[in-house]
């Protein structure tokens, strides 16, 4: 159903954009000038809106706030080569966006409102996308509980919002990252799969302990036996072993990745072997040791492909193949990027141009 949704919109008095310095875009500190806010009652979703971007006021009893009923998304729009304005793969995004609110408790929100509403929050800060190369508007849709209501159980109500912040890659060098064996990020049956608040805030601590060794990552491991691979918490993981593409299959523990699945669907064209499955941890320290593992990656939506420089297992660090040597992650984050700036053709329908 494609029915033209009511969006009230009220424009910001005046524009930030003169006094932002696009040269220095850390991740999600600058926001463009507005921003999209829904809101769920009553079993519906009402008050359609773009406003300025700006604090909203909640009760401080809101059940996002003590019961952690909150999911995210994060997609990007790109300045495409003939200027215009796209957004990479917003369907799977959705999708995954109303996978989560369902494991959450959570109403879902409907395809028009996620797509009218990135639609018409762009088309107002259309100016906010960047056109430098590696640069993109992230946008950041949110759901969060706000019923007043210290019970356990569902909120009755909800906001949706879009947020969106200009930026550049989120790493911006090689990563030294650790395999954690003590910390646990996700386990069966739990969360791990969906994008819900809790998930980070669980990675937070172990992330400092491991920050204080001197890493910029952690590679988590399974709760049951921390022998196997599964995520990086803000980026899916790739290995190349043997020429083969190795990634750890998605189960509930481990997040979906859009960039992932993309990489795979590009290998696979590209004629790479690929294969998801259970990565264990052995397999891949002695890949790096026997020089059959010639690729690492960290793949998501802000980390785009990130290389793995460095891995810390049980106090030692392994050094991978130089960045230099390695082709795959190469070509494919070129190849990636070639159709999300619009260099070539998108074969795969995954651009929703605006
Ligand atoms: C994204 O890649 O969009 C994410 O949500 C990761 C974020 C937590 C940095």
């Amino acid at each position: 159903m494609n029915e033209t949704l009511d969006i009230t919109i009220t424009k910001a008095d005046q524009s930030k954009l003169t006094v932002t310095d696009f040269s220095q875009l850390p991740f999600g500190k600058v926001f463009s000038d507005h921003m999209f806010i829904a809101e769920y009652d009553n079993g519906e979703w009402s008050n359609l809106q773009v406003l300025p971007y700006g604090p909203i006021l909640m009760s401080p009893a809101i059940s996002a706030l003590h019961y952690g009923q909150a999911i995210f998304e994060g997609m990007k729009a790109y300045r495409q080569a003939d200027d215009k304005i796209s957004v990479f793969r917003a369907d799977k995004n959705f999708e995954r966006f109303n996978k989560s609110a369902n494991r959450m408790s959570m109403p879902a929100i409907t395809h028009d409102i996620f797509m009218q509403g990135i639609a018409a929050l762009i088309d107002i800060d259309e100016k906010w996308v960047p056109a430098q190369e590696g640069y993109s508007l992230y946008i950041r849709p949110v759901m969060f509980a706000t019923d007043p209501y210290l019970g356990v159980k569902p909120s009755d109500k909800y906001t949706f919002a879009l947020l969106t912040t200009p930026t550049g890659p989120y790493y911006s060098k090689a990563l030294k990252v650790k395999i954690e064996t003590e910390f646990t990020r996700a386990d069966e049956g739990g969360v791990g799969f969906a994008k819900t608040a809790g998930n980070y805030a669980r990675s937070l601590y172990p992330f400092a302990e491991a920050q204080k060794e001197g890493f910029d990552q952690l590679i988590w491991t399974d709760a049951v036996s921390h022998e196997y691979i599964e995520e990086a918490g803000t980026a899916n993981l790739i290995f190349v072993i043997d020429g083969k593409l190795v990634t750890p299959s998605v189960r509930s523990t481990v997040l979906d990745g859009v960039t992932r699945d993309t990489i795979i669907q590009l290998a696979k064209k590209a004629g790479i072997e690929v294969e998801e499955r259970r990565v264990s941890v052995k397999e891949v320290i002695e890949g790096i040791e026997s020089g059959r593992l010639t690729d690492a990656f960290a793949a998501g939506t802000a980390a785009t492909v990130t290389p793995i420089g460095e891995i810390g297992y049980q106090g030692k660090v392994y050094t991978l193949a130089d960045v230099s040597t390695r082709t795959v992650s190469a070509n494919i984050a070129k190849t990636l990027n070639d159709i999300r700036y619009g260099i070539v053709p998108d074969e795969f329908g995954w651009n929703f141009v605006l």
